[in-house]
C-alpha cells in the first residue's frame, strides 16, 4: 500500500471520464421499448467497479505519448449511437421500416446528438497533463463495459445467480427471456458502436473476444468426466487448462480493449503489444482473485453469491492447488462436488490447505508480469496510474 500511495491516482487522471459513463451507456441503450430499456439498464444502476474502462482509458492516456506509426484513420463517426441505428441508411430506407411518428423521433435524436454534449465534453478529446483520450477510445471504454454487462446477463441465468451488484440477479426481476434479449440487445448496440469506430483492426479484435467469452464458458463446462480429460489429475494439465479458460473467460477481454485502445493511439508494433501482455497478466490475475474471494469473502460484501463455484461444480486454482496436497479431493472434482457433503468437504479442504495463499501469490505473479510489461511505455502519470489499479485488484475485496 505504501508503494501505491506513491503513484498517480487513476481516479484524478479519469474519474471525469468514468463519471459519464453510465449516463453515455443509457443513451447508447435507448430502444422503442420500455421494458427493454429497464432491464437493459438494470446492472448499470447499480454502481460497478468499471475496471475495464478504467483501463483502457488510462492506456489511452498512457499511450498518447511517444513514438507513432504513420497514417491511421480511425474516427468516431456520428455523436451518439442513437444516430447509428438509422443515418447509413438513406432517408426512404429510414421510413420504410418505422412508422411515421418513429421516423421523426429518429430524426430529432439525430439532429439532437449533434447539438448536444454528454456532460459538457464527451466529444472533444480529453486532454489532461498533455495525455490525452481521443473520442474513439472514450467509446471504446463504453462498448468494453457493454460486452462485460451483456455476458453477465447471460452468466446469471447460466448460474442461476440470485443476486448481482447488490441487487436481484436480473432474472429474478425479469425473467429468464427478458435477461437474454437484454443482453443480446447490449451485444447488438456494442457491435454497431464498435463499427462506428471505423477501424477494421479493432472490430476484429474486439469481435474475437466474444467468440473467447463463449470459448472459454465452454471449456467450464467440459465435463471432467471424458475420456480426454483435461482435469484429471491435479498436475500441470490441471492448472494449465485452468489457466487457457481463466484467460478466455476474463483476460481475453481486458487485454484485447488494452491492445485496442493502444492501437486507436496509432501506437507502434511494440506498445500494442505491451498494452495487450498487461491487459493478460491483469486479467489472468484478477479473475484469479475473483475465485480467491468466492472462498474468503461473504455475499454480503461481494454483492452477490460466495462459495457459488463449487455448488456449481467449478474446480478453480484454491481447489486445484488444495488437491495436490489432498489427494481425496479427486473424486469429488471429478464428479464436480454433486454428491451430499462434497461442496462442505471440499471447503474444508481448502481452507485447511495452502490453496488460498498460494492462489494469492499466483494472482500475484501475474500482477508484476503486468507491471513489467509497462516498462517500455513512455513514464507518465498514466502509466503510474496503470500500475495502480494493478496492485488495487491483487487487494481488492470485491
Ligand atoms: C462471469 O464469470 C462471466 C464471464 C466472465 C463470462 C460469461 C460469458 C458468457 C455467458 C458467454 C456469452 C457471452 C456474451 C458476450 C453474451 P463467473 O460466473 O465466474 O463470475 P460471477 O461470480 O461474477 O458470476
Ligand atoms: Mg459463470
Ligand atoms: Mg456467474
Amino acid at each position: 500500500d505504501q508503494q501505491s500511495r506513491k503513484l498517480a491516482d487513476p481516479k484524478e487522471l479519469v474519474g471525469s471520464e468514468l463519471s459519464f459513463i453510465t449516463d453515455n451507456l443509457a443513451r447508447l441503450l435507448e430502444s422503442g421499448h420500455p421494458m427493454l430499456n429497464t432491464v437493459s439498464r438494470y446492472y448499470f444502476s447499480a454502481s460497478g467497479k468499471h475496471i475495464r474502462p478504467l483501463l483502457v482509458m488510462l492506456v489511452a492516456q498512457a499511450t498518447s505519448v511517444g513514438s507513432k506509426r504513420a497514417g491511421r484513420t480511425s474516427m468516431l463517426v456520428g455523436t451518439d449511437v442513437d444516430s447509428i441505428d438509422y443515418s447509413l441508411m438513406d432517408r426512404s430506407a429510414s421510413q420504410n421500416i418505422h412508422s411515421d411518428g418513429e421516423s421523426q423521433r429518429v430524426n430529432q435524436l439525430i439532429e439532437g446528438a449533434t447539438k448536444e454534449s454528454h456532460g459538457g465534453r464527451p466529444y472533444a478529446p480529453h486532454v489532461r497533463e498533455g495525455l490525452t483520450i481521443l473520442p474513439t477510445q472514450r467509446r471504446l471504454a463504453e462498448i468494453t463495459e457493454m460486452i462485460h454487462t451483456s455476458s453477465l446477463l447471460h452468466d446469471d441465468v447460466i448460474d442461476h445467480a440470485e443476486t448481482r451488484r447488490g441487487l436481484p440477479a436480473v432474472q429474478k426481476t425479469f425473467g429468464n427471456k427478458m435477461a437474454i434479449f437484454a443482453g443480446d440487445f447490449l451485444l447488438a448496440r456494442a457491435s454497431m458502436a464498435l463499427a462506428r469506430l471505423r477501424d477494421p483492426e479493432v472490430i476484429e479484435i474486439m469481435a474475437s473476444v466474444l467468440s473467447d467469452l463463449v470459448d472459454g464458458e465452454f471449456k467450464q463446462l467440459k465435463n471432467l468426466a471424458d475420456d480426454d480429460a483435461p482435469m484429471a489429475r491435479p498436475d500441470e494439465g490441471a492448472f494449465d487448462y485452468y489457466l487457457e479458460k481463466t484467460y478466455l473467460k476474463t483476460g481475453s477481454l481486458i487485454a484485447k480493449s488494452c491492445r485496442s485502445s493502444a492501437i486507436l493511439s496509432n501506437s507502434t508494433d511494440d506498445i500494442v503489444e505491451a498494452a495487450y501482455i498487461y491487459g493478460r497478466n491483469l486479467g489472468i490475475g484478477f479473475q484469479l482473485i475473483d475465485d480467491l474471494l468466492d472462498f474468503t469473502v461473504s455475499a454480503a460484501e461481494l454483492g452477490k453469491p460466495a462459495g457459488a463455484d463449487l455448488e456449481l461444480g467449478l474446480a478453480t486454482a484454491p481447489v486445484l492447488y488444495a488437491w495436490q496436497e489432498y489427494p481425496q479431493l479427486g473424486p469429488l472434482v471429478a464428479r464436480k462436488f454433486a454428491h451430499d457433503g462434497d461442496v462442505a468437504m471440499a471447503w474444508d479442504l481448502v481452507h485447511a490447505s495452502e490453496g488460498l495463499q498460494r492462489t494469492k501469490q499466483l494472482a500475484s505473479h501475474y500482477m508484476e508480469r503486468a507491471i513489467e510489461a509497462l516498462a517500455i511505455l513512455p513514464a507518465s502519470s498514466a502509466r503510474e496510474a496503470l500500475e495502480r489499479v494493478t496492485l488495487s485488484v491483487l487487494t481488492r475485496t470485491k
